[in-house]
């Protein structure tokens, strides 16, 4: 291996910098060079496909073990539009195309289960004869990604809003209000959980349980009464029973998309309990901003851990961290385990259910 393409694929979060640095670091010192390739998979579909040098100043720097986003950038609507407008073997000769004019024999790619499997499935289709070396680092907010424990972004979001949820109890004992905060996680509990619980929430609502109507006002209304103010975290993705309202929206242009169910929480907290209730989105906040410790680490060292694995000839691989050490996953595996979910057993939910912080059944 003498030269890799290394890319972001999917949306951004904290740690992908530092990721990057580790990869560029660990590559440099074993004599390989390193190409950027921006924009996600789809840039390497465009002719002529999108590629960056990846200067030591930049690349190498410290500075990128706290700069949030992705120095390669993301992909975008129009991109997953060239995706889907392209058959499979449209993509497979554009792709062993660009891997021919870049001269990359190796692929490190951050990414999703889905951007994974979708990277590996193009690289495979592309060169049947001997497809190029493809490593996979999990990455998501959302912590869903099968068989892994944390995932890079994870932790920093949760810091970040977890430090939001704090600003907001300082506002909502001010003035004795009810302040709904809704968490980003797509189908996922993860974010809100540990947000609500490192943040100091008062109840947490999750999607992977559902909740009586009841028994939340009954919890806002005792917290209420002890403190003159509440502060709630909300999934985006959890909705109020028989509110009639899904959690899901359709966009302008017809993307199904995620929210409003702390808008929806508030207000009916607002009307049955006749309290001053107000709701924040966070939004791409929890996405933004510097990563944490943390995750500096993790990502420097599953970045470091992909550069050995690729030197070491492995293919169709995701780097794992599993609480004791990095492991080699094969990406195979990854799609056969059961998708990642919170169940009644899970240890910060029990924690939440001790605390008397969740409200939510437990079936
Ligand atoms: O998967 C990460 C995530 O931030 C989810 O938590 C959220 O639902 C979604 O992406 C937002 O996507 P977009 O940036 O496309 O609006």
């Amino acid at each position: 291996i003498s030269r890799i393409g290394v890319l972001c694929s999917g949306g951004d979060c904290p740690s992908l910098n530092a990721c990057l640095r580790a990869i560029y670091k660990s590559a440099t010192q074993n004599e390989i060079e390193v190409i950027g390739l921006p924009r996600g998979f789809p840039g390497l579909l465009l002719d002529p496909p999108l590629q960056i040098t990846c200067e030591k100043d930049t690349f190498a720097s410290p500075m990128m073990l706290t700069k949030g986003g992705s120095k390669l950038g993301g992909s975008v609507g129009s991109d997953y539009k060239l995706i889907d407008s392209l058959s499979l073997d449209e993509k497979a000769s554009r792709i062993s195309a660009a891997l021919q004019n870049l001269s990359i024999d190796g692929i490190i790619a951050t990414g999703g289960d889905t951007s994974m499997n979708l990277i590996s499935q193009m690289l495979q289709h592309a060169d049947q004869d001997s497809p190029i070396p493809f490593i996979g680092i999990p990455k998501s907010i959302d912590n869903d990604i099968p068989a892994t424990i944390y995932s890079l972004g994870f932790q920093s979001a949760v810091t970040t809003a977890s430090q939001a949820i704090a600003a907001v109890r300082d506002t909502a004992e001010s003035h004795r209000r009810v302040i709904v905060v809704e968490c980003m996680g797509r189908d996922a509990g993860y974010l809100t959980l540990h947000t609500g619980i490192a943040g100091g929430a008062d109840t947490i609502l999750i999607p992977e349980f559902s909740f009586d109507n009841e028994k939340l006002l009954q919890h806002v209304s005792n917290v209420y009464k002890e403190n003159q103010c509440a502060v709630i975290a909300v999934s985006e993705a959890a909705t109020l029973p028989d509110s009639g309202k899904s959690a899901y929206y359709t966009t302008a242009d017809g993307k199904s998309r995620l929210g409003g169910s702390a808008e929806v929480i508030a207000r009916y907290i607002s009307e049955s309990l006749e309290l001053d209730a107000r709701h924040v989105v966070l939004g791409h906040v929890q996405r933004g901003g510097p990563p944490n410790a943390f995750d500096q680490v993790l990502a420097s060292t599953l970045g470091a851990h992909a550069v050995k694995a690729i030197c070491e000839g492995y293919d169709q691989k995701m780097v794992n961290w599993n609480g004791t050490g990095v492991e080699l996953l094969s990406l195979e595996q990854v799609r056969n385990v059961p998708p990642k979910s919170i169940g009644p057993d899970y240890p910060e939910l029990v924690a939440a259910v001790q605390m008397g912080i969740y409200c939510g059944e437990i079936t």
